[in-house]
């Protein structure tokens, strides 16, 4: 056997190359295909940075309009599939329930399982990012004990999402558009970020030709951590706990510097940016602009503020290079939206959907791809003979 080199959490390997995302983790660059996060941000919308993502390019008009088509024309989930939500504990959490689903579907739709078949393929992507929206939504209603809407195909991705997520039947929805762009844009944010926990899964699972279902729901379960996606969940937590504690944001920041209580200071830190994450920037001004416009004031904003600023005049956090990342100030707009805190998590894995797939599909189309298998350096016993049971003490 050759020599194995350790490289523990990967932090120094490479397992592909890719041509979708780029990030310059000390200056703070993301950019998809090329194209700033800044930009796309503001100018793009959801699917269309799904599209480009997937498939490399800009579309032009009519692609677009056919990709969306597509994708409005599969939002319904097959109706047996409805009783799998009320299957699972209604307080059950959601990216449990999610991950399930979304590697249940691959069972409804077994003529698009082929990863080596493009339009297999195709369809798999187009009806996963179709129907992750409707369960979403679903798992939301179930945990609220409220009735499950249908899609509406006439409205967009983002407001349909909201209307199934806060609608009710026979009740007109009208949905402020800045908050259907608000979240449209998060998603974006979120679509891709190259070779993250998440996504590494979604690859390794899917070098061994395990379909596109069952690779973006094992990317689901990588993501529900609290050091990954689940982090947006955890500074909601960490910030409600400083209010109804009393102490002074500055006693917590001491806490996470002493290392006692293995206490970190979520949405805090990150592999690759060394510098502010250019995501957690655009979010930061995102939060105030809605909070403003839905003319909440929100306490917990101004500890989040108050924690970043301590957090980044200090040394513990300016040595180690500790930035805000995407995750600390998510929660804020999607609480103020009205999403449970629970829920917070299912958003990522929606918005970073576009990006497990266009990474499953890059895989899959390079020649240069094997089955994903690290080694290891064993470092257990040398060769022992059995014990007989009666023979142990
Ligand atoms: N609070 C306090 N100390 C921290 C933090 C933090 N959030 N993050 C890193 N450190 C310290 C860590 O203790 C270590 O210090 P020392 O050298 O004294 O032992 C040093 O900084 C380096 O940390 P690391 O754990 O080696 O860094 P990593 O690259 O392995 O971990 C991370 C990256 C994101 C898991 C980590 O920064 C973290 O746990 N952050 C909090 C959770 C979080 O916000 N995750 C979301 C990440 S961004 C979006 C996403 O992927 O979902």
């Amino acid at each position: 056997a050759g020599v194995v080199t350790l490289d523990p959490g990967f932090t120094n390997t490479g397992s592909c190359e890719s041509s979708i995302t780029y990030i310059d983790g000390d200056r703070g660059i993301l950019r998809y295909r090329g194209y700033p996060i800044e930009q796309l941000a503001k100018n793009s919308s959801f699917l269309e940075v799904a599209y480009l993502l997937i498939y490399g390019e800009l579309p032009d008009a009519a692609t677009l309009e056919q990709f969306i088509r597509r994708i409005q024309r599969h939002r319904l989930l097959h109706e047996d599939f409805k009783a799998f939500f009320t299957a699972f504990p209604h307080d059950g959490h959601p990216m449990a329930i999610l991950q399930a689903g979304v590697a249940g579907l691959a069972t409804y739709y077994e003529d698009t399982l082929d990863p080596r078949d493009p339009e297999q393929l195709s369809e798999a992507a187009v009806l996963l990012i179709a129907k992750m929206p409707t369960m979403i939504s679903y798992i939301a209603k179930r945990a609220a004990g409220l009735p499950l809407l249908y899609p509406d195909s006439q409205r967009g991705y983002a407001e349909d999402f909201i209307r199934m997520t806060f609608g009710m039947p026979y009740q007109a929805y009208d949905i402020d558009p800045a908050l259907v762009r608000a979240l449209d844009m998060l998603l974006i944010l979120h679509a891709d970020h190259e070779q993250n926990c998440s996504t590494s899964t979604v690859r390794l699972v899917g070098s061994s030709q395990a379909n596109l279902y069952a690779s973006v729901a094992s990317g689901v379960g990588a993501l529900a951590g609290p050091l990954h996606g689940g982090a947006n969940e955890a500074v909601l937590r960490m910030l409600t706990q400083i209010r109804d504690s009393g102490d002074t944001v500055q006693s917590f920041v001491d806490k996470v510097k002493n290392k006692a209580e293995g206490v970190r200071l979520m949405g805090f830190g990150h592999r690759v940016y060394k510098n502010y994450d250019p995501r957690a920037a655009i979010v930061k001004d995102a939060a105030h602009d809605v909070l403003t416009r839905l003319g909440k004031k929100d306490d917990l904003l101004d500890i989040a503020m108050e924690l970043e600023g301590i957090a980044l005049a200090d040394d513990y956090f300016k040595e180690r290079k500790l930035y805000p990342n995407v995750d600390f100030y998510t929660g804020l707009i999607y609480s103020a939206m009205g999403f449970p805190t629970k829920m917070f998590t299912p958003l990522f894995a929606l918005g970073r959907l576009p990006g497990w797939i266009a990474q499953y599909k890059e895989m899959a189309e390079d020649p240069a791809t094997k089955i994903g298998r690290p080694r290891q350096v064993y470092i257990g016993e040398a060769e022992r003979s059995y014990v007989p049971l009666r023979q142990r003490s």
